[in-house]
């Protein structure tokens, strides 16, 4: 499974039209947030979770042109603000767009769309197809997804657990039955919208305790108001205990576990001797390292994390930064199949 965030701003997205604060002047890259969605791939398919007013963007950016379905987590205008623009997909595609939403949420979107659902049979007109869901679990070719139900001050929102990764937007309160759901989530994404109180979003610190509570291996942070602070100083400020992040747009998470298969070994093999020429600096046999440059990596399977393995390859820079060993800029799907092949070296 890969998962890639598509934006991770709250609803005004960041910078704010005509605001001159540190963060929504600020020049990193990192402090410019989209609003919120999230793009999952996962057993060949390919899923967007809400579609709000970058939508296009998002899709343009990240080179989206499969599109399996849309799921909805609430009606609220920075998550159903892009639904005129899926209709790409129905050119591209020859199809319809699936969309997944309860019956309150599709309540809204026939009203504030009400053009698409008039049967009106103009060109330009988006060709969806609704599909109810609630509060239990459904599957989309396939994939299953379990809904928990958080609550966004008085509006129940729907977060999804799709295998060991739980994504969690415009929450201020889960119950203790619907935590049970996301308990044993390997990665959990959650909204923290800034340090001081709000009435129907986490802060930083309910978030962060939160987290503690459901002890993933990995937590990011998304739906972020300008009012948090700059990305790189406020991630310096997270505690260390857990691996958690501020997330940003672009960032990408895959899941090693999955990867982790026959066919990744062998591609990835090939890509190390024969693409990438990781032969010219490391050895894999054992015993034979004269006139290599980097470590014999015979064994390494045994010695290093998957996920480790994972990150060091996309960017060795950013673990060991006068390391010798060059970035490849290796894309997501490349990197894992080799980091497969390396894990298999036991
Ligand atoms: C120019 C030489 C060079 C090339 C080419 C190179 N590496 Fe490395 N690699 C290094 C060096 C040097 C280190 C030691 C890094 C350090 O600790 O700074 C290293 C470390 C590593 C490690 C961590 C090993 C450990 O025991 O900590 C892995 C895994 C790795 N390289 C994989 C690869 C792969 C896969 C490729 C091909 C895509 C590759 N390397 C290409 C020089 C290279
Ligand atoms: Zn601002
Ligand atoms: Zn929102």
């Amino acid at each position: 499974m890969k998962i890639t965030f598509l934006g991770t701003g709250t609803s005004q997205g960041i910078p704010l039209i005509a605001c001159k604060c540190d963060v929504c002047t600020s020049s990193n890259p990192k402090d410019k947030r989209l609003r919120v969605s999230v793009l999952i791939e996962t057993e060949g398919k390919t899923f967007v979770i809400d579609a709000g007013p970058d939508f296009r963007q998002q899709m343009l950016r990240e080179n989206v042109s499969e599109l399996d379905a849309i799921i909805f987590t609430h009606e609220h205008m920075d998550h159903i603000a892009g639904l005129d623009d899926t209709k790409a997909f129905n050119f591209i595609l020859s199809k319809h767009v699936d969309i997944y939403a309860t019956k309150r949420v599709q309540k809204a979107i026939r009203r504030v769309y009400s053009y698409i659902f008039e049967g009106l049979n103009y060109p330009g007109i988006p060709k969806v197809i609704m599909h109810t869901i609630d509060n239990n679990t459904f599957s989309i070719e396939g994939v299953k997804f379990t809904p928990v139900e958080v609550m966004h001050y008085k509006l129940p929102v729907l977060g999804f657990r799709i295998g060991d990764f739980t994504y969690i937007t415009d929450a201020n309160h889960i119950s203790e039955k619907e935590k049970e759901k996301i308990k044993g989530s390997k990665v959990i994404v959650l909204n923290a919208l800034r340090k001081e109180k709000h009435i129907s979003h986490f802060t930083l610190d309910e978030a962060v305790k939160l987290i503690t509570e459901l002890n993933p291996e990995r937590a990011y942070l998304i739906h972020i108001s300008h009012q948090l602070g700059l990305h790189d100083k406020i991630s310096e400020e997270l505690p260390d205990f857990i691996e958690l992040a501020l997330a940003h747009d672009k960032l990408s998470h895959i899941n090693m576990a999955e990867e982790y298969n026959e066919d990744n070994i062998n591609k990835g093999e090939s890509l190390f001797k024969k693409k990438y020429g990781c032969m010219a600096c490391h050895s894999v046999e054992g015993g034979e390292v004269k006139g290599r440059v980097g470590p014999n990596l015979s064994g390494v399977g045994s010695r290093l994390n998957p996920d480790w393995i994972f990150s060091w390859l996309k960017n060795p820079q950013a673990l060991h930064p006068n390391t010798a060993m060059p970035n490849f800029n290796l894309p997501d799907k490349t990197a894992a199949a080799i980091a497969a092949y390396l894990v298999s070296l036991k």
